[in-house]
């Protein structure tokens, strides 16, 4: 499979504190990859650098190249709302608008210059559909997002994510904030999605993560240690820190 992400040598600081030493690695189209690391080490600010979310951050530098494609997203020239369409996000909390779930994913169609009526209808059942919430909201698509449980609130915020039609989605810690039934339904449908789209997941359950990723890299201190496939980082890691943490011996 082609890569869809390459991150060369990134670095970044926040005022004089370097959060991330040197990250170079590849992401391949279609695959779920999980970030692992104690708290601390740079994940979600590694995720960041991927959709240029640490742009809206006082004082950050960034050096080295994300290349999306075949573009520069550092580039002067990349535009955010294309960049942001391509690569979407979905938060740890589940953060859909105070408005009706159907506003909550037309509003990112309308931004993305979607008008067109029929095809907003459309790609809003679509991605329910997608996100598993359909059969249970269908029917209630005017009422306010915000008004239904943890769980059908972060599924409504992955159909948001994926009605515009990205080609990767970022997720930090999507599950860390729901019940373990809402979770599972969670994983399963990443796992559902995971061959149409790119996943590239923060998580802290390593279960999770050796579950449904197909690659894992696991940070430490702003480095990325080590990264390969899942079954090989979880049975035969190359280092010993790997394998300490793999196996909940720190966290
Ligand atoms: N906006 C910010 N300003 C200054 N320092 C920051 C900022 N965000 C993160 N940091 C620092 O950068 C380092 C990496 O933080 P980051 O949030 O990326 O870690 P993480 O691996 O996602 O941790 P966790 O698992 O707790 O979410 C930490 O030392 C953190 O304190
Ligand atoms: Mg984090």
């Amino acid at each position: 499979m082609s890569t869809i992400i390459s991150s060369k040598d990134v670095h970044l600081s926040y005022g004089n504190f370097e959060a991330l030493h040197g990250i170079t690695m590849d992401f391949k189209q279609n695959e779920l990859t999980a970030l692992l690391g104690p708290s601390g080490c740079g994940k979600s600010t590694f995720l960041r650098c991927i959709n240029r979310m640490n742009d809206d951050i006082a004082n950050v530098e960034i050096t080295g190249k994300i290349k999306f494609e075949d573009q520069n997203i550092y580039s002067p020239k990349t535009d955010l709302v294309w960049l942001r369409k391509e690569v979407g996000m979905v938060f740890q909390q589940p953060t859909p608008f105070p408005f009706s779930v159907y506003n909550n994913i037309a509003y990112g169609l309308k931004l993305a210059g979607i008008k067109d009526k029929e095809l907003i209808d459309q790609r809003v059942e679509e991605s329910l559909k997608q996100a598993a919430i359909w059969r249970e909201i269908k029917d209630d698509l005017n009422k306010n997002a915000q008004s239904f449980s943890g769980g059908q609130q972060q599924r409504i915020c992955i159909a948001r994510a994926l009605a515009v039609h990205p080609k990767v989605v970022l997720l930090d810690e999507p599950t860390s904030a729901l019940d373990p039934i809402s979770s599972s339904e969670i994983e399963e449908t990443l796992l559902n999605l995971k061959n149409d789209f790119t996943f590239i997941m923060v998580t802290h359950n390593l279960q999770q993560a050796s579950r449904i990723s197909d690659m894992t890299a696991f940070f430490m201190n702003g480095d990325l240690v080590e990264y390969g496939t899942t079954s090989d980082m979880f049975m035969k890691p190359q280092k010993q820190i790997t394998s300490d943490y793999l196996n909940g011996r720190f966290g």
